[in-house]
């Protein structure tokens, strides 16, 4: 069995997000290649039950830009947002805690690391399956207009 790769921004496709709806891949920021190749190799850090962590400083997002069904990736802020149903967004960290990568794609049914295909629930980060053995971590999101303010 081959490991699956990391999707990567190509000179083809918008290099800022690629976003495919359905199962949506969304590859933010310029540095988004390096940092989805790049696991950090860390150990398995604590995972999504604690409730909504808060950030140092909040990121915005436009609604817009999280399909229904899908989500979107910040690759900069490390965030992954999904929108499960719509008008029900919800927000997580992308850094995987199984090694440290950050997640790769958002599918109807999973967030997806593809690393070494951890699974984890768009609906509330839970793990689906491993190797991971924790979730992703939530972060809070509260809506301000036609943005999400998450964090
Ligand atoms: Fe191994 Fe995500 S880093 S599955």
């Amino acid at each position: 069995m081959t490991e699956p790769r990391p999707i990567t921004p190509t000179s083809s496709g918008p290099t800022r997000r690629q976003v495919l709806r359905g199962g949506a891949v969304i590859v933010a920021g310029a540095g988004a290649a390096a940092s989805l190749s790049a696991c950090a190799g860390g150990t398995e850090s604590s995972g999504a039950g604690s409730g909504p962590r808060t950030l140092d400083e909040p990121q915005s997002v436009a609604k817009a830009d999280v399909p229904v069904g899908g989500g979107v990736i910040e690759a900069d802020s490390k965030l992954v947002v999904t929108q499960p149903v719509e008008g029900e967004f919800h927000a997580f960290s992308a850094v995987c805690p199984h090694q440290g990568c950050l997640v790769s794609l958002v599918r109807n049914d999973a967030i997806v690391c593809a690393c070494h295909t951890s699974l984890f629930s768009p609906t509330d980060g839970t793990l689906i399956s491993g190797p991971a053995r924790t979730g992703l971590p939530a972060i809070k999101v509260a809506e301000d207009g036609d943005n999400l303010v998450v964090g």
